[in-house]
């Protein structure tokens, strides 16, 4: 059975999904998303930064899955950030993926400028009201940008993707996201492979004899957090599948917790090299 959260405007989202960065366009992604389709996923997330939308478009094209019951997500290219290119990339992205709409677009990476972020919002917000995707949100966004977008939207972000994993909870962020009651998203859950080297999650995926890839994503949904863990291997798309089937104590919730130790893995939105200040000019 999927298991959804519910984003603000009513829209369900399937908890877990297929990440597809570096999964290269053409067979490789191709594969990967039929086959995730064919044993029961229903989300896919992909960026026009990762090159391989025609890729995820085929494949939910040729599953035989009818599209309502597909969550699609693509993202703005973070140097495409801008009101009028916002609208533009989400056309070209929908003619890369052969859909009529997504069901998430999501701003890639914030501009350093807080006024670019507000003004591509109002894009996003326009792109909403036309039908053009059913939800609309953020990723990379820390604290500091939300508290200089929301007082700014008419329409609040539905969800924040962000660097999630154990070494890094993002316990702040998500106490703030909960009381705006915006949802959060993870990516890059498995933290770069370090998860599968680490003693106390090996020790946990004895106990639940379940891999250790399963107990990380079952402790993101055990939060309430979007996980989409990435795979281009079909018996790992298939085994990642199954976090359904169990489900984690609360004391070992908090074993997994304790890990945190504020290790970021990826690029750090506040010192990041895709949001330069003049990015407006650039795209508009
Ligand atoms: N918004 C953003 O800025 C942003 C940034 C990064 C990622 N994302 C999204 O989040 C998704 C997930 O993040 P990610 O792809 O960076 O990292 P990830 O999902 O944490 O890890 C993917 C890596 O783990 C391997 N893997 C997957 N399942 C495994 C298993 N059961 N056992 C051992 N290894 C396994 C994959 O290898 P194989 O593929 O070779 O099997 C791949 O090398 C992305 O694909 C993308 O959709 C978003």
């Amino acid at each position: 059975m999927e298991k959804y959260i519910t984003l603000a405007n009513g829209v369900k989202m399937p908890i877990l999904g297929l990440g597809t960065f570096k999964a290269s366009e053409g067979k490789s992604c191709y594969e990967a998303c039929l086959e995730a389709l064919k044993i029961g996923y229903r989300h896919i997330d992909t960026a026009m930064g990762y090159g391989n939308e025609e890729s995820v478009g085929k494949a939910i094209k040729d599953s035989g899955v009818k599209r309502e019951d597909i969550f699609v997500t693509t993202k703005l290219y973070p140097s495409k950030i801008g009101y009028k290119s916002a609208k533009v990339n989400l056309e070209e992205s929908l003619k890369r993926l052969g859909l009529d709409y997504v069901d998430l677009y999501l701003i890639h990476w914030p501009s350093a400028n807080d006024k670019v972020n507000i003004h591509t919002w109002q894009a996003f917000e326009e792109l909403y009201d036309a039908g053009l995707t059913r939800a609309i949100g953020v990723s990379n966004f820390n604290i500091n940008h939300l508290d200089h977008l929301l007082p700014n939207v008419r329409i609040k972000p539905m969800i924040d993707q962000v660097e999630l994993h154990p070494y890094l909870p993002q316990f702040p962020l998500a106490k703030y996201l909960d009381d705006k009651g915006i949802c959060l998203e993870s990516y890059g859950p498995f933290a770069k492979g370090m998860v599968f080297e680490d003693e106390t999650l090996k020790k946990l995926a004895v106990k639940y004899n379940k891999p250790v890839a399963n107990i990380v994503t079952r402790w993101g949904i055990e939060r309430n957090i979007v996980m989409i863990p990435k795979s281009v291997t079909l018996d790992r798309i298939v085994s990642n599948f199954d976090v359904f089937s169990f489900s984690l104590t609360k004391e070992d919730i908090q074993i997994i917790d304790k890990l945190n130790c504020g290790k970021r893995l990826y690029t750090d939105p506040n010192n990041c090299p895709f949001c330069p200040m003049e990015e407006y000019e650039i795209c508009d």
